[in-house]
């Protein structure tokens, strides 16, 4: 079934090309701005007019005629506005059909993309040496909303966690852990917490200059393939993606072990890297590096910008591995998008990695490269969010304060539940709270992290919305009869209409995500949905209404809690029955 916004574009794009006499017309169909201009509207009539120079509402009024000798089902009637807009109203009857086809399936709502594509989504991609903390969370969780968002469309998704774990720091820790092996041999205790592990690591090197020179001597070694550093590394980067994993299954994050492709996967390919930047004549040496210039980069001053690649003692850069990665996932894999899920603040290096890429041929004409930058998310001071005395913040414990926060609420709102059901809603609302105050903000924008806004029942919140997934769900058991073949008989009532027409276009807002990759748009989109089924709640009687309305009310609020539960799913939102 196509969008509705489709099957429009189609008929308003035929007619308006019947119309001009010219092929291949944008009718530029879009939601209606104000319900007065319908449901649709068609702007795409005056640009048309400008080109072959004749008067907008004389052509709007040829295109109206046009369509409407297409007789679409779908088209009630069509006016003619302004300087020569086309207001669309659909058609009730074709609405409702639609919405019985759909038989309670939302899977027949969202259907499968035309060309199914392969996408690389390479996201979270911590760096190893330390734990995650509050700076993985953009990346982590708007990756896997868009994973999850292209997956439903049916796309070949490709996750890649580029986990930093190849780095200088691993000689320190490393060495750090042989010394400690040899007194105590309880390594995993030791690294149970991460991040005093590294800092005892950090002073030892900072204070003993004969640790420090061990320890740049141990990357060597390690990054020459030495069999014990080897497995001392091993060792460490096991203990630190335990705690990786703990952290995505307490946030319901969908990536696995099996999605690791960590920066020292490409180690063997990073000679053929610099050889073929060589051949390319691509290469200089500027202050002892190896470096590539391009035109395209330059500073402040217009002097011109290195791309680094490999260091005067031989070290490859961030950016070597980036080009190694970007050849595996154009020819290795063949995707067909590559997304990099990655703060704003590296975007002068993706485009550098994308602009030595395509000069020296790492990748190809076929693959869309396309950094899915985020902003820094901040404490109420207004800077990067840290503790009170500017440590970083470790993921994990974000996450078990967002949960007993969650429960504290949850205890408030809703006395005398059990104890266990306390907890298992407590641990999805916190999580959810958190995940949705994020997606729910444009990402390319900084936003202020804020616990009471966050976990609030009001506004357009994670709680807000799941809480009206649950009032639905609660109406639907108090019908005794059960909701199998029941359908949508009725629409006449506007706030009924709005909803319908409004569960109706959740294919849309999906298809918007998948191609600019700004999940804001889908909470946006339901918590409009949650408002208008409230509006319809205190409209409409549902229960109460003689039984064929009653039926046709049940059917279109079941349909709006199975499309709230869908969107919030698609945004790794898990919903509660009851809460
Ligand atoms: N590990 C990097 C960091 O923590 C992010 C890696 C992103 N992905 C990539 N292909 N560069 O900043």
């Amino acid at each position: 079934m196509n969008t509705l916004k489709l099957t429009l574009s189609q008929i308003a794009g035929h007619a308006l090309s019947e119309a001009s006499g010219l092929e291949n017309c944008d009718p530029n169909v879009i939601t209606a701005s104000k319900p007065e201009f319908g449901d649709y509207q068609s702007n795409g009539v005056m640009s048309i007019a400008k080109k072959i120079g004749c008067k907008p509402r004389e052509l709007a009024n040829l295109v109206v005629e046009a369509i409407a000798a297409q007789a679409s089902p779908l088209i009630e009637r069509l006016e003619v506005a302004g300087p020569g807009f086309i207001n669309i109203h659909l058609s009730d009857a074709a609405l409702i059909q639609r919405a019985n086809e759909i038989e309670g399936d939302l899977g027949k709502l969202i259907p499968p993309a035309d060309a199914p594509e392969k996408i690389v989504v390479d996201y979270s991609s911590p760096n190893l040496a330390k734990e995650m903390h509050v700076g993985h969370l953009r990346g982590t969780i708007i990756g896997d909303c868009l994973a999850r968002v292209l997956e439903r469309q049916g796309h070949e998704i490709i996750r890649q966690n580029h986990v930093g774990d190849w780095g200088t720091q691993f000689g320190m820790l490393i060495s750090y852990m042989r010394e400690l092996g040899e007194t105590k041999g309880d390594l995993p205790t030791q690294l149970a917490d991460l991040e005093s592990f590294y800092r005892a690591a950090k002073q030892r090197f900072d204070e003993d200059p004969d640790f420090a020179n061990i320890a740049r001597s141990s990357v060597v070694k390690l990054q020459g393939g030495d069999e014990e550093h080897l497995t001392a590394w091993q060792l460490f980067i096991d203990e630190s993606l335990k705690h990786c994993q703990a952290v995505y299954d307490k946030l319901n994050v969908t990536l696995s072990r099996k999605d690791l492709k960590a920066e020292s996967f490409y180690n063997k390919e990073l000679e053929g890297v610099v050889k073929k930047l060589e051949d390319a004549a691509l290469l200089s040496v500027s202050d002892g590096a190896r470096c590539v210039f391009l035109p395209e980069f330059t500073g402040k001053d217009g002097e011109p910008l290195p791309v680094i690649i490999q260091k005067t003692d031989g070290g490859y850069l961030y950016a070597t591995t980036d080009l190694a990665a970007v050849a595996y996932r154009s020819f290795t894999l063949q995707a067909e998008r590559s997304l990099y899920v990655v703060d704003a603040r590296q975007s002068l290096h993706f485009q550098q990695v994308f602009a030595v890429a395509r000069a020296a041929g790492f990748t190809s004409e076929n693959i869309s490269l396309e950094h899915i930058a985020y902003g820094t998310m901040m404490g109420k001071d207004g800077r990067p969010f840290k503790t009170r005395s500017g440590d970083t913040i470790k993921l994990v414990d974000l996450l078990d304060e967002a949960i007993r926060r969650a429960h504290e609420l949850v205890a408030e709102k809703n006395p005398g539940l059990e104890d266990a059901a306390y907890s298992e809603i407590a641990e999805k609302v916190g999580i959810a709270a958190v995940k949705y105050a994020d997606l729910s903000k444009n990402r390319t924008s900084d936003y202020v992290f804020d616990w009471s806004s966050m976990l609030s029942f009001e506004g357009n919140t994670a709680p807000y919305l799941m809480y009206a997934y649950a009032r639905i769900r609660s109406i639907l058991r108090k019908q005794e009869l059960g909701l199998e073949n029941i359908q949508i008989t009725t629409a006449t009532e506007a706030a009924e209409r709005y909803l319908l027409l409004k569960i109706l276009q959740l294919p849309e807002i999906v298809d918007m995500v998948a191609r600019d990759c700004y999940p804001n748009f889908l909470c946006n989109y339901l918590y409009e949905l949650a408002g208008l089924f409230m509006r319809f709640y205190e409209s409409c009687p549902i229960l109460k209404a003689e039984p064929k309305l009653r039926d046709s009310r049940l059917a279109l609020s079941a349909l709006a809690a199975a499309t709230l539960q869908q969107g919030l799913g698609l945004l790794g939102i898990e919903t509660l029955e009851q809460m």
